[in-house]
Parts: C-alpha cells; sequence; structure tokens
C-alpha cells in the first residue's frame, strides 16, 4: 500500500470521528485527495427527518465546491463502521451509496479523471479499489449539458 494511500485512509478515519450520527450510530468519513496532494475530509451529518441525512462524501466535496477546487480531484477514500472508543467495528468495506456517486462524479468529470475510489472496513483490515466509472457506469454529467469536452 502506497504511503499516500495509508494516509488518505487515516485521514478518512479520523473525519470519522467526527461524525454527527446519532440515529444510526454509523460513522462514515471521506478523505479526497486532490491533484496537489491536499487532502480535503467530511463526515456524516444525519437529521431528525432522517431523509435530510448528508453523507461523508457529500460533506467532503461541498467543501473543496465552496473552495472552487471542485476540478482539482483525483482520489476517494472512505471508512466506515460503528464506533468503539476510537476505533471503528466492521469488517465489510463501506461503498459510497448511489446520491454520493453522482456527486462524485461531477467533481470527476470537472476534474477529468475517472477517479480512484478507495472503500475501507472500519476495522481496516479490507481495502477494495474502483474506478467512479466501475461504481456509476455511463454517468450522467457536465459532459452532457456540454459543459466539458
Ligand atoms: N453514509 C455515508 O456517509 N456515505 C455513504 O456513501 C453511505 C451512507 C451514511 C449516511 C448515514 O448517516 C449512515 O451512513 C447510515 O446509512
Amino acid at each position: 500500500m502506497s504511503e499516500t494511500l495509508d494516509e488518505l485512509i487515516a485521514a478518512a478515519r479520523d473525519a470519522a470521528s467526527r461524525a454527527y450520527a446519532p440515529y444510526s450510530s454509523f460513522h462514515v468519513g471521506a478523505a479526497l485527495l486532490l491533484k496537489n496532494g491536499d487532502i480535503v475530509t467530511g463526515a456524516n451529518v444525519e437529521n431528525a427527518s432522517y431523509g435530510l441525512t448528508l453523507c461523508a462524501e457529500t460533506a467532503a466535496i461541498a467543501k473543496i465546491a465552496n473552495e472552487g477546487w471542485i476540478g482539482e480531484l483525483a482520489e476517494v477514500a472512505i471508512v466506515g463502521g460503528r464506533p468503539d472508543g476510537d476505533a471503528l467495528i466492521g469488517s465489510d468495506p463501506v461503498n459510497p451509496c448511489g446520491r454520493c456517486r453522482q456527486i462524485l462524479n461531477e467533481a470527476a468529470e470537472r476534474s477529468k479523471t475517472d477517479i480512484l475510489v478507495h472503500c475501507a472496513s472500519g476495522d481496516g483490515k479490507e481495502i477494495r479499489t474502483y474506478r467512479l466509472s466501475q461504481l456509476l457506469p455511463a454517468a450522467f454529467g457536465p459532459k452532457d449539458l456540454g459543459l466539458i469536452d
């Protein structure tokens, strides 16, 4: 595993510790690696109305978009599980939900990169890596609206 991937997953894990998830008790952290090597993170933000919950990936993408960096995305790492003290429990990698795949696609198209998406388990023992195009084939995005070549 490359040092960058270790670092990216550690950043996602750290972000998960700041999740606001009192309803599901499932803490998710997302770490976005930008083309310049910077890492921007987000964690899930739940809501009493349940359906208005923001996923970790969405929170992180909102941060880079608001900084003007939506076209700077290179890779994403996602970690999730149930908290147990400082650790996360869970042996299955967390896959991004459908809405997050679409939201990631916006930044990926703007970044002209079929980004790597690293999905890690809470216990850290398993990591599955995909291209976003595997997770969201034939995506609809800004290119379909003529905004990108
Ligand atoms: N969650 C994420 O943050 N990202 C995903 O891609 C999947 C689900 C969150 C939403 C909710 O707070 C919790 O995980 C349980 O569904």
